[in-house]
């Protein structure tokens, strides 16, 4: 099977799996990330076979989607042995899924390769700016969070455990997540696309708090 072949049938894996998934993670969610890594990757001189497969499958186990305790790769191992791919890029495409997630604000997560950060980078853009906001307030809804409430304050956290099961409304996730990721990008490219959409969320938080409080 040949590199574009590839491509295709993992496409046609992850848009019957994700087609219809109700959290922001979406196929189409996948896509863009596909695109957008493509886009970076063009300036980064990486391996843009690896970087297409690794963004296509990045969130085929991921941990906010699986029950499984820890993330281990499972469903993307069992489907690269499957596909036939070279172990040397398997175990590097593996790697990349595995480095992409955001696990709270005090939590490091390097990358080891231009390809992860590439991937890492595009997932994050992904999570700002205006189809940023749309996936943050469909995930609270897929979690039953409020929108918003004045008397739980945003946490910084520096525990994996406590982020993933924090029950906070909505609005709290542009603190502990959404508004840090600008500082967090790997690329150059990444990073000036970063830079206007944090403005957008912060133009749109300016907004919220003021219908909020009836002035506008
Ligand atoms: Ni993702």
């Amino acid at each position: 099977m040949n590199n574009a072949e590839i491509i295709q049938r993992t496409e046609r894996l992850i848009e019957s799996q994700f087609r219809s998934e109700g959290s922001g993670h979406d196929w189409f969610h996948v896509d863009r990330v596909r695109k957008m890594a493509l886009r970076i990757g063009k300036y980064e001189g990486c391996d843009l076979f690896v970087v297409e497969m690794a963004a296509l499958l990045h969130d085929l186990d991921d941990w906010k989607l699986t029950e499984a305790e820890s993330q281990t790769g499972s469903k993307t191992k069992e489907w690269l042995d499957e596909i036939g791919i070279k172990s040397e890029l398997a175990l590097h495409i593996l790697r990349i899924t595995e480095e992409v997630s955001f696990k709270g604000a005090g939590i490091d997560t390097p990358v080891q390769s231009t390809e992860a950060a590439v991937v890492q980078d595009a997932d994050r853009l992904d999570a700002i700016g205006a189809i940023g906001i749309a996936r943050t307030f469909t995930y609270g809804g897929h979690k039953s969070r409020l929108i918003y409430d004045p008397s739980v304050s945003p946490v910084m956290h520096d525990d994996f455990q406590k982020y993933k099961n924090s029950t906070a409304p909505t609005i709290n996730h542009f603190y502990e997540k959404l508004l840090l990721l600008k500082n967090r990008m790997n690329t150059e490219t990444a990073k000036v696309i970063a830079e206007q959409r944090h403005q957008f969320m912060n133009d749109y938080l300016t907004q919220f708090y003021e219908e909020w409080e009836a002035i506008r």
